[in-house]
């Protein structure tokens, strides 16, 4: 058998110390199976760009104020009608089953028992809006969708998103074709399990398929109408995601975009993009207030959140260490990884001399360039 056919993920539920979320990443790959490790963890070509992502953040520092007057920092935020208790959510992830076997369903369990936060779900999903939804237990949730060519088929994927109680669509529209993924090519990756909620316009169900001929059944040619497309019919607000450039981010709103979602896709996408924090403030003058802004690629750390919200983000996305998490204790160890994030963003902030979410988003960070 190979090991696709015989994928076992890792089915541990423990709460986890998380000491930092660069360690997560190595414990994780003890425990979960190469082909699907590897699938996660790893790039795009040379990983130039997973790994610009982290050096990024060393581009500008953090100005701690003293005499602040600062005590218990309050992390609470809003987007649209979600009043947060921390500013930042869960990225859409596909195959969640690669980390552990309850899949969506553990991440959704982990994300409501935390509290507070959104969960963004991914067409890519391993598991159904059912199985999600009860393990959300009524929390917010967005839908991240990978279009299908055929119209009728995304009116019907997003009429079921929006039944499932999503509050905003996310087209994701920097992955039309899947980046050079070398590590993957080399394992022979396919996915070992199906894709129930976008199966129907798949010649088969995910299962067995290679990223690369999924790609090649979505919608490939994404454009400023289909953001129209999808806000007129579904009625929500739509994020476009992997918007990399000041051009693109005036486009899309121009198109009817309700967010912009500034993101490399962790660096799996184009190989040689500049790391996403880089690329930040430069986007968020375009924007200019108008509409919100999503970012990730790379968040890692209290520092990390705490510089991108200062450069122009309203709410951050966590991807790689939630699935982490989840792999190593599953729902409590997804818990455990947003508890690590809101205590070390809490311990940023009073350090910085910042109160408050707004006081973040007007602290003045260091050149580091000088
Ligand atoms: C992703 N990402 C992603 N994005 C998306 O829009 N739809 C998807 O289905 C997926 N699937 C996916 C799978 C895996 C295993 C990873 C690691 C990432 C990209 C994701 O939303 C986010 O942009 C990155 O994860 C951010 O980078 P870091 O912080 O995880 O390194
Ligand atoms: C990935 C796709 C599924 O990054 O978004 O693997």
């Amino acid at each position: 058998m190979t090991e696709q056919q015989t994928y076992n993920a890792p089915t541990i539920e423990q709460e986890i110390d998380v000491i930092s979320t660069y360690r997560l990443e190595e414990a994780a790959s003890k425990v979960v199976p190469k082909g699907g490790f590897d699938y996660i963890s790893g790039g795009s070509g040379k990983e130039f760009t997973l790994q610009r992502n982290d050096e990024a953040w060393l581009s500008k520092g953090i100005l701690p104020r003293v005499l602040a007057d600062v005590e218990h920092p309050d992390t609470s935020t809003k987007i649209f009608e979600h009043d947060l208790k921390v500013p930042f959510i869960m990225a859409p992830i596909a195959a969640h089953g690669l980390a552990h076997a309850t899949k969506e369903a553990g991440t959704a369990k982990g994300i409501s028992e935390f509290g507070g936060t959104i969960m963004s779900i991914s067409a890519y999903s391993g598991a159904t809006f059912e199985e999600i939804d009860a393990g959300l237990n009524g929390n917010p949730r967005w839908f991240q969708i990978y279009m299908s060519k055929d119209e009728e088929m995304n009116k019907n994927i997003l009429d079921e998103a929006k039944a499932d109680g999503a509050t905003a669509i996310i087209l994701t529209a920097d992955a039309t074709l899947s980046g050079n993924r070398e590590r993957d090519l080399e394992n022979k990756f396919v996915y070992p399990f199906g894709m129930p909620i976008v199966s129907r316009y798949l010649t088969g169900s995910g299962e067995n398929m290679s990223l690369n001929n999924i790609y090649a059944q979505s919608k490939q040619k994404i454009e400023p109408a289909d953001v129209k497309f999808i806000a007129e019919y579904s009625g929500l607000p739509v994020f476009v995601k992997g918007v990399q450039t000041p051009e693109d981010a005036v486009l899309a709103i121009g198109a009817g975009a309700a967010g912009i979602w500034v993101s490399n896709h962790g660096g799996r996408q184009l190989d040689n993009a500049p790391g996403s924090f880089e690329v930040l403030a430069d986007i968020s003058e375009a924007v200019a207030g108008r509409v919100p802004i999503v970012f990730d690629s790379g968040v890692r750390r209290g520092e990390h959140i705490f510089k991108a919200l200062a450069s122009g983000a309203d709410i951050i996305a966590l991807g790689r260490p939630v699935l982490f998490g989840l792999a190593l204790g599953g729902w409590k160890g997804v818990k455990s990884v947003l508890e690590y994030f809101e205590t070390d963003l809490k311990r940023v902030m009073q350090l910085a001399g910042t109160q408050t979410i707004e006081d973040v988003k007007h602290a003045r960070l260091y050149d580091m360039k000088k």
